[in-house]
């Protein structure tokens, strides 16, 4: 909904509302756009122009915006910033003349009201298929030179989100420097917030940070050409009450995958300003006379209770109108994938064995990863060449993928479209289509360049070579990968006055070939992936629906990742695999059954070697694969929980609901089990109070290695640890752990929840006794009872 009051007049006020958020603004006498209220929904009254706030006499020392006026732009929430005219906050537009002056002073011009949702131009963007909204366009002219700078505000009702993104036009005759232009610019009266971050880096993405904002200019940013892993490219600010289900939690996050940056600036007068967009690092376009220049668009979401209200919001946002309409709301297949069973070393008769496995425990997608394509033995070699090994696939992809299909499995195949090797035909061809500089040698990640995405023939070559690829293979799911970070960053396509905007035309490019390819194979299901989690942003998330959360397949690990990414991105986004012993990325031997039960949530597949397998694991797994099955949908698509705010010593408790609160699966994991533990109770959490539920805990096995000697006194002969008649019975008989069951009160559940057994304590077992163990976990599963 978007109210508007006085319209006709200079001074309107705009009240842009979502089921649950008020954005409120007014434009001043002075023609400055202010914000009035950002948060927690308010009734559209004609009182809300009382909102405004500000001292009135000069502040200290304050340069005056106007003669005659106390005013300083110094101390107004302002929803575009520019320089020179006493604003000394960092400015969310920067912009230089041709006679090298560098203020600008943008001031209410007009606005105009779109049905439906507008869009930044070429970029990805919140769909408006599915949407009933409006865009606010506000369009501000700059006070001298004839420049107007229009901010589009689209409320989305169902995910207490205001969608957001700039447009710079030219009606000038000079051409405009553009050196900053960012998406928001989001001011606050007041510091009193937390700032939660996601921040990483290769095999340790996403993890989620939180510190008290600061005086002064808190920064996160990517110059390595894609977002990134070290920082992702969002920022929340949180009331430092705010916990898992209480108090104020703002995030704001950016649909663009290239250079960003995002600013938290605390002022002098503890104001704090939040700024999201393009990198102002590296970054100059020249906007030519009638040109547009549009910003990426960025997501204000707003929750009033807690992270997993927040979450929530990103969650339904990204389900619901980010993920193309093909695949809302489609359960995705569980893949093997041969990259950390084969890595290069593979034939085509070793992986039609892994998938023959693969079809037996019940899995649905093979995917041939990395090496498939001629002379790929390595990964120095033969990127930009996408044609098959004859020595690995003698029948190339089209037998392969033929004889796949024929057990009954989807096929789907790995690529790295944007990467070249300088052993390769295409490099030895096109020598100039590599982003990298004429004078000096180019340094490498992986061994390779990157393709200049700016140039429309690498475009075109990369697409028609893919359409071979998809259709050789007939295939049904594609893994993106991006391998390196750009370095000697030079296009030379590009115009010398051009070389600054490098990145974004690069991402443009990148966007443009990834619509073009979407609209060619709609049943294609793409995963982006760039080295794991890289490049994890709703803007791939627009043309690929789902992402490799990271290479980090460890359980123990994963934890911390897939709890950090859930702050944003929900379980239908998230590739998470099962991989082999010790893990591969931290040496850790973790329970197959907890390698399970942390993939669960996310999009399950399988990553090792099941042709190696003992007979335990097989069994095992092909039960994993079941229940998974079962419960698919709402492991997927239910409504996520984190049950604490943060990641603490004790076990990690996360939970996810569908949406008629029929059913839920709760995950508890342990990373250590502690010497006489305490007892545990785990609060359910979204389920409905009035009914009742059967809660079971998902039946799990237990490799009775594990117990060593220890069984000997339980058992009628003596098994010698690490003995063969050990492995022969632990091959045989699945031992089951304990069974916990629990008739329920929804309510009873919530408020008081579920008792679990106490954990083993130092001396005996039963049936009673929860034995985890060192990162051990759990799955209760809570359905309603109908009949009662
Ligand atoms: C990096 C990816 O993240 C891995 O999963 C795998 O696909 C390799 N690249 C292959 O080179």
């Amino acid at each position: 909904m978007i109210y508007i009051d006085r319209p006709d007049s200079k001074q309107p006020l705009f009240h842009v509302q979502t089921q649950n958020v008020s954005y409120i603004m007014t434009v001043l006498p002075n023609g400055k756009l202010v914000n009035l209220h950002y948060g927690k929904k308010v009734s559209h009254t004609p009182y809300l122009g009382d909102l405004f706030q500000n001292y009135d006499m000069q502040v200290g020392s304050s340069t005056l915006y106007e003669q005659g006026s106390n005013l300083t732009l110094d101390t107004l929430l302002l929803e575009s910033s520019c320089f020179g005219k006493g604003d000394y906050r960092v400015p969310s537009i920067y912009l230089s003349w041709e006679d090298g002056a560098r203020t600008s002073d943008f001031v209410y011009e007009s606005f105009l009201l779109h049905e439906g949702k507008v869009s930044p131009k070429g970029l990805p963007s919140v769909r408006d298929e599915n949407l009933q909204c409006d865009t606010l366009e506000i369009i501000l002219k700059e006070r001298v030179k004839s420049v107007t700078l229009h901010l589009f505000y689209t409320p989305i009702d169902d995910a207490g989100t205001i969608c957001r993104f700039s447009r710079l036009i030219n009606h000038s005759e000079e051409v405009i420097q553009i050196h900053n232009m960012q998406s928001i610019n989001m001011d606050f009266s007041h510091s009193d917030f937390e700032q939660i971050s996601l921040d990483g880096m290769w095999i340790r993405e996403r993890q989620m940070h939180r510190q008290a904002v600061r005086k002064g200019i808190y920064t996160i940013d990517s110059k390595k050409g894609v977002s990134g892993a070290n920082h992702n490219p969002m920022i929340a600010l949180v009331s430092p009450e705010t916990d898992a289900t209480r108090g104020d939690a703002y995030g704001f996050a950016l649909m663009y995958s290239g250079n960003f940056c995002g600013k938290v600036e605390v002022s002098p007068y503890e104001m704090t300003r939040v700024q999201l967009g393009i990198s102002d690092f590296e970054f100059k376009w020249n906007l030519s006379p009638g040109e547009a220049f549009d910003t990426p668009e960025a997501v204000c979401v707003f929750a009033s209770n807690g992270l997993n209200g927040l979450s929530q919001n990103f969650h339904q946002l990204i389900n619901a109108h980010v993920v193309s309409p093909h695949w809302q709301y489609k359960e995705r297949p569980i893949l093997i994938n041969n990259w950390e069973a084969t890595y290069f070393d593979f034939d085509q008769k070793k992986l039609v064995a892994l998938a023959k496995e693969a079809k037996h425990m019940g899995m649905e997608l093979f995917v041939l990863d990395d090496g498939w394509f001629k002379g790929r033995n390595d990964d120095t070699t033969s990127l930009g060449d996408w044609t098959e090994d004859a020595k690995k696939l003698p029948n190339g992809l089209k037998g392969l993928s033929k004889k796949i299909k024929a057990m009954g499995l989807d096929f789907g195949i790995w690529v790295e479209p944007e990467m070249v090797s300088e052993n390769s035909e295409l490099y030895k061809e096109h020598p100039d289509w590599a982003i990298k500089l004429n004078d000096r040698k180019p340094s490498y990640g992986r061994n390779q360049l990157i393709l200049d995405f700016t140039n429309p023939d690498v475009i075109e070559n990369i697409y028609e070579q893919l359409n071979y690829v998809f259709k050789q293979g007939n295939v049904d799911y594609v893994k993106w990968d991006m391998n390196r970070n750009f370095t000697d960053v030079y296009s030379n396509y590009l115009p010398k006055e051009d070389q600054m905007s490098l990145n974004h035309r690069y991402t443009l490019g990148l966007y443009a070939l990834l619509e073009r390819l979407c609209n060619a194979f709609p049943n294609i299901l793409f995963e982006s992936c760039s080295s794991g989690g890289n490049r994890y942003d709703l803007g791939m998330l627009y043309y690929m629906p789902q992402t490799w959360t990271s290479d980090n397949t460890d359980a123990v690990e994963r934890i911390d990742i897939q709890f950090g990414t859930s702050l944003v991105f929900p379980p239908s986004t998230m590739g998470a695999h099962v991989s082999g012993r010790p893990s591969h990325q931290v040496l850790r031997t973790t329970p197959i059954e907890t390698r399970f039960n942390v993939a669960a949530f996310g999009l399950l597949g399988y990553e090792l070697d099941l042709t190696k397998l003992s007979s335990f694991d097989k069994k095992v797994i092909a039960k994993q694969v079941s229940f998974y099955k079962k419960h698919r949908k709402i492991l997927q698509f239910g409504t996520f929980y984190r049950h604490t705010a943060e990641i603490t010593e004790k076990p990690t408790v996360w939970s996810v609901v569908d949406e008629t609160k029929n059913q839920f699966v709760i995950g508890y994991y342990q990373k250590l089990h502690r010497p006489c533990p305490p007892l545990e109770t785990i609060k359910v959490m979204g389920i409905d109070e009035d009914a009742v539920y059967e809660v079971q805990s998902r039946t799990q096995y237990h490799n009775i290695a594990g117990f060593g000697e220890l069984i000997n006194p339980f058992l009628p002969i003596n098994l010698k640890d690490g003995g063969i008649l050990q492995s022969i019975i632990n091959n045989r008989y699945l031992y089951a752990l304990e069974k916990q069951s629990f008739l329920q009160q929804g309510d009873t559940l919530a408020n008081v929840g579920l008792k679990l057994y106490a954990q083993f304590a130092g001396t005996g077992i039963s049936d009673k006794t929860r034995n985890v163990g060192d990162f051990g976990s759990r799955l209760y599963v809570g359905s309603r009872r109908i009949d009662l």
